[in-house]
Parts: C-alpha cells; structure tokens; sequence
C-alpha cells in the first residue's frame, strides 16, 4: 500500500498526515496557532515562524500515530498555494528537502483543490462531473468540474469571500476568532428572521457572490443598537447574519445545478462545516434530486489529510514537482 506524507500549512495550521491510496488516513495532525485570536487575524510572519517551530515535531508525531517511518513513504505532498507566501514557503521547503533527502518524489497541491479533495476520504468513488462549492476564509467560488482537469469557474466572490464574512462580522460583534464557528455555535439558540440583512446580488442568472454590502449593512444595524440590546439578542442577530450568508451560497449553487442539470455538488473549505449550510442545502439538493457531499467535519478546515487525498491521483499519474518547485501567494483553484 503506498503512501503519502503530506504537509499543510499555508495560514495558520501547521498540519501533518499520512494517507494511503486508498484515501485512508493514517494520521492527521494539526497544531492551530491560537497566537492570533489576541490580534482579530493572522498575523502573516507569527504564522511563519510558528510553522518553522513546530513543523518536526509535527511530522515526528503524525509518523509515530501513523506507524511508519520514513521507509513506509512513497510520496511527500505539500500545498504550494494559494495561501500566506511565508507561512506557505516553509512547508515547501520542508517538503522538498525531505523529498530530496529520503529520493522520494515530491507532489505539489493547489490548496483549494486540497479542500475539494478532502471529500474523497469519506467517498473515495466520488468522480467528476460536479459542482464545486468552495466556500472559504479566503474564497467562495462555484467551480464546475468536468472531469479533474477540465473545470471552469463560474461564480466567485466580487469582494469579501463567505468565511471572511463571518470573521468580520464576530469582530465587528467582539465574538472572537475565527468567527465562522463561534457564530454557528450562538446562532443555534437564535430566530434567523429577526432582522432581514441585505442578499447581495439576488438574481436567478447572476452566480457570482458579494458581501461587502451585507457587512456594511451589519455594522450600520449594530451602530443603531445599544450595546445592551445587542447583547439581549445576540443569538437572533448571529442566527440572522448566519442566514444571509447561507442564503446567499446555497440559492446560486442551486439556480446554476439546476441550469446546468449537474447532479452532484461537493462542498468544500472552513465554511462547509457551517450546520445551517449543512441542512439547507441537503433539503433543497433533496427536493431537485441530485446528491450534495462534505467533508467530515474535521477535515473541512485546514489539515493536510485533504493535501495527501489530493495528490493521490497525482502519484497514480506519476505528476511529479521537481525540486525548483516554488509556492505562490496568488488566488484561484488550478492546477500545478
Ligand atoms: O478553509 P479554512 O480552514 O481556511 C482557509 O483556507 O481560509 O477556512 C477558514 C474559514 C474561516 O473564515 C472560518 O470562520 C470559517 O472557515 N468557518 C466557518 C465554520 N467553521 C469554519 N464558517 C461558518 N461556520 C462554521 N461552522
Ligand atoms: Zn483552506
């Protein structure tokens, strides 16, 4: 059985896996770099360095969960972008001097594709053609895959991606971070009705998102409040906030499957940990017939099991980075 180690750590987890071919996972480390809740968002060199810290011990203690030694690897993977160009450099460079110094070959992966793939670990038969939901901290784009190499982007976000969103408005709301999940969790309790936030862009043929009207929209609702009624109702505010957001991924991936006739949507990123993305969409993919999938929920945020289940196909096909390889700040699913 081969397998792959594999190294994220393109923002603010350093994470480490050991993946089979059969896209089971070994082990699946991920030190979250708590640092950057005292500053609201990651703080581009703390990550760096913090990466440069930890990434042995890391990849030692994924090695000793997955029992296997250097010997038992057949492949070093590593996502190369998009992502932080420090944060992003430092697992490259690991990678590659592994791969150079154990003669293994080294497998480069597109982060986002990372996350698309971090569905095959629950369903390794899931192929092409689908519709991709990609709905991240730094992305949100519906992504219409072909076959695995022939796909075309045909929604993106105009301004602030959907993950993004969520962290604005916790920091506007002084929740904390990441916001995403700390929303999710206080929204449970509240009436998504309560205040009716701005859609951006709500027509049936317009598949690309915006929400930086919708944060606007928030913090004028919030200027206009007392900070005691705010409080009194924070549950029905999240849960409003969490519904314009959602409302808004779910009704275009919706309108462009049912144009497009796709029958499987994968969904994809942080935010595909969402409940209310979870439940509403499974409800309207029901009622059209098609088939929505996400990732288990621990690899919806970033972890380097979804960059090993990624350069599964890679090391099947024998595409392989030779050791000039270099990382890329620049956004967009493509390929390496
Ligand atoms: O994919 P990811 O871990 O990192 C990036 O590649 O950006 O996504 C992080 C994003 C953050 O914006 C976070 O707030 C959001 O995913 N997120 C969530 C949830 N869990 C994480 N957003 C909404 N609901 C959640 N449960
Ligand atoms: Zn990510």
């Amino acid at each position: 059985m081969n397998k792959i180690l594999a190294f994220e750590t393109s923002c603010d987890d350093t994470s480490v896996a050991v993946i089979d071919t059969n896209y089971k996972v070994h082990a699946n480390l991920i030190s979250s770099q708590t640092t950057h809740a005292d500053f609201g968002g990651v703080v581009p060199e703390l990550a760096s360095r913090l990466h440069l810290k930890n990434i042995m011990k890391i990849t030692k203690a994924a090695m000793i969960k997955a029992e296997v030694d250097f010997d038992d690897i057949t492949a070093v993977a590593v996502s190369v972008n998009p992502g932080l160009i420090g944060a992003l450099l430092v697992g490259v460079s690991f990678a590659k001097s592994l791969a150079y110094s154990l003669g293994k070959p080294l497998i480069a992966v597109n982060h986002m594709l990372g996350h698309i793939y971090a569905n095959k670990i629950e369903n390794p038969d899931l192929e092409p053609p689908y519709l991709a939901l990609v709905v991240s901290g730094g992305h949100t784009e519906l992504v219409d895959f072909k076959s695995y190499d022939v796909f075309k982007i045909v929604g993106r976000t105009r301004d602030d991606a959907s993950g993004e969103a969520f962290d604005k408005v916790a920091k506007l709301l002084d929740l904390g971070y990441p916001g995403g999940p700390i929303i999710d969790r206080i929204a449970k309790n509240g009436d998504p009705e309560f205040v009716d936030f701005p859609r951006a862009m709500n027509r049936k043929d317009v598949y690309d998102f915006s929400f930086s009207g919708f944060k606007t929209a928030v913090r004028n609702y919030l200027e206009s409040h007392s900070p005691d009624y705010i409080q009194e109702h924070i549950a029905d505010i999240t849960a409003s906030v969490q519904k314009a957001i959602i409302d808004s991924l779910v009704s275009k991936t919706i309108n462009y499957a049912r144009k497009s006739g796709t029958k499987n949507i994968i969904v994809a990123g942080g935010v595909s940990a969402n409940s209310l993305l979870r439940s509403e969409m499974q409800s309207k993919v029901k009622k059209m017939g098609a088939k929505v999938f996400f990732p288990a929920l621990e690899y919806c945020m970033d972890n380097a099991a979804m960059i090993g289940a990624a350069a599964v196909q890679k090391l099947e096909r024998k595409e392989f980075a030779d050791l000039s390889l270099n990382a890329f700040s620049t956004k967009g699913v493509r390929f390496i």
